[in-house]
């Protein structure tokens, strides 16, 4: 049985910390889900970490279909939510409702993230009604990239602080089961995580958030085109990967892979009747 919208409400009473962690592949998220950890997000970082973009705004609803049908036949434990790519869910009711089902009913998913506050609540609502567990995220929501003018720290004003707050309130009423809070100055993400009875998952939003989440390939140290400073880098994948990759490369040129241990036998009389 996969974790649920309930149980992850129940961890912010128990004030027992809700750790997340994306993931774009079947290999990933079977590591991940077997480490235990309760929800792991298909996030539509995949446009910078995995396809190369320089933001989120190329990622389309296939790309993420396709990649979180991956990460679903990789978990058992885990709620998968998936991330609804840039215009996807703005333009209509119907149409939010329309995409939304897809990462449900094709791809697996438990839950789909949205990003926008006020703006969105009402396909929020929709969603939620229809029966489909909606996660928000509020804060630096890089879909909007082009309107902030940069990956900026949000809220640091009165009046950004107090529009993060009816955000955050907005989407607690229309049903959201948990809100990520990214780029967000600690105090503040104290200060909504206290006032919402819902979880808060902070990126960049410090301590004081119901939990965490992190994009694997920052954490592990695989991606290496920048570290964001919100990133712990747990190990350096990247230098492995690099020193292993470069083994291979000497061993195939010298001749010394592969050795009979990576390679298969048959009867050489056989070979006989072809050479006659
Ligand atoms: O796309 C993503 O990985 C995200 C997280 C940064 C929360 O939205």
């Amino acid at each position: 049985m996969r974790v649920t919208i309930n149980q992850v409400k129940e961890m912010k009473q128990k004030g027992e910390k809700i750790a997340m962690l994306t993931a774009y592949d079947y290999t990933t998220a079977k590591v991940i889900d077997e480490a235990g950890i309760p929800l792991i997000l298909v996030g539509d970082s995949l446009g910078m970490v995995v396809l190369g973009y320089e933001s989120t705004i190329p990622v389309t609803i296939e790309d993420m279909l396709h990649h979180t049908k991956a990460v679903v036949r990789g978990t058992k434990q885990a709620m998968v939510v998936a991330d609804m790519p840039f215009m996807t869910y703005h333009i209509s009711l119907p149409e939010a409702l329309r995409n939304a089902t897809r990462f449900i009913q094709e791809a697996g998913a438990q839950a789909v993230k949205l990003e926008g506050g006020v703006t969105v609540a009402d396909k929020v609502r929709k969603l939620v009604d229809c029966g489909i567990p909606v996660m928000g995220h509020i804060g630096l929501t890089p879909q909007s990239v082009h309107q902030f003018g940069g990956f900026k720290v949000q809220g640091r004003t009165p009046e950004a602080a107090g529009r993060l707050l009816e955000d955050a309130k907005a989407l607690e009423e229309a049903g959201a089961f948990s809100i990520v809070l990214e780029t967000v100055p600690t105090p503040l993400s104290a200060l909504i995580t206290q006032k919402i009875s819902i979880p808060t998952i902070g990126i960049g939003a410090g301590i004081g958030c119901d939990g965490q989440v992190q994009v694997i390939n920052d954490i592990l140290g695989s991606f290496t085109d920048f570290v964001p400073k919100h990133a712990k880098q747990y190990a350096k994948i990247a230098d492995i990967m690099s020193s292993a990759i470069a083994e291979y490369f000497s061993e195939v040129k010298s001749g010394k892979f592969p050795t009979d241990q990576q390679s298969f036998s048959m009867d050489e009389s056989l070979l006989a009747k072809l050479t006659k």
